[in-house]
């Protein structure tokens, strides 16, 4: 594992290298004590040479990106804010499905930690405890016509212990699930190793498992609204379609979405969406 020159090496990764059990993933690594966005500073190192797997921690982020241009906020030194970036061929038909794939990476990783609590998936890539956000997936891609880098942005909250004001009866953390604090550099290795296996099946030939996968921790036959290009749209849960796209039935009609935003019928008239 490598560690640049302007980087710390807070604590918590300092077991990472015995650890990791990855081929690519976090093979090569930054680690930042706080960095503005892991997500934006995987993208600059990639367009210098970062290699496949290449991965940048950061213990707190100032400006993190979460999804529709909101802001990723985090309680410093307390959960794993991290980006990986994935080189692929590009435009390759798996794309779409990376942030569906990296979700269950993380609700698998996360499963034997929550027990009997079972984490499940909110499309496109949300993963969640008893109902609640535990964790934010980001992926953001350059694709050209021979090649595509995809930064894979994953906040997971883990020992935070508060959530501010708006988001606080949307988010929880892994400790406040499961009653206890969790140790951030196994699960990190854990989760690279998930990461790294669940992202390679979206990029070959394991594209359908990545969808059965995804389905079978979602809540199909929920009645969802889904906001998408400026429209919402209200619907039942039906599946997710081979490229990752999220089936909505609307009456005797079978809607797909590609992007967007679903929000739980039973939630909407009193949370706003998110977070
Ligand atoms: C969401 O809005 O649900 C996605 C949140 C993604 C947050 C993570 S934290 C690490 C990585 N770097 C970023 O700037 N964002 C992602």
């Amino acid at each position: 594992m490598t560690r640049t020159p302007d980087s710390l090496p807070p604590a918590l990764l300092d077991d990472l290298t015995l650890l990791l059990q990855t081929h690519r993933f976090g093979r090569t690594a930054e680690f930042h004590a706080a960095l503005d966005s892991t997500n934006r500073r995987v993208l600059e190192w990639g367009r210098i040479g970062a290699p496949d797997g290449a991965l940048v921690v950061a213990d707190h982020q100032t400006a993190g990106r979460g999804r529709f241009g909101r802001q990723w906020v985090d309680e410093p030194g307390q959960n794993l804010l991290f980006s990986v970036l994935i080189r692929a061929n590009g435009p390759h038909e798996g794309l779409g499905l990376i942030g569906l794939a990296a979700a269950v990476a993380v609700a698998e990783t996360l499963a034997p930690l929550t027990s009997p609590l079972r984490p499940t998936l909110k499309w496109p890539n949300d993963v969640l405890l008893a109902g609640r956000k535990t964790c934010g997936i980001l992926p953001e891609a350059l694709v050209t016509a021979g090649a595509a880098e995809i930064a894979l942005g994953i906040g997971l909250n883990v020992n935070q212990g508060e959530f501010p004001g708006e988001v606080a009866g949307r988010a929880t953390s892994l400790m406040l699930a499961t009653g206890r604090p969790v140790e951030r550099a196994p699960l990190l290795a854990e989760m690279l190793a998930q990461l790294e296996e669940w992202t390679d099946r979206a990029l070959s030939d394991g594209r359908s498992k990545v969808v059965a996968a995804f389905t079978e921790r979602m809540a199909v036959g929920t009645e969802i609204s889904v906001s998408a290009s400026g429209r919402i749209v209200s619907g039942t849960v039906h599946g997710i379609a081979d490229d990752g796209a999220l089936e909505l039935r609307v009456g005797d009609e079978i809607r797909r979405y590609h992007a967007g935003e679903a929000t739980s019928r039973a939630k909407r008239s009193t949370e706003p969406p998110g977070p």
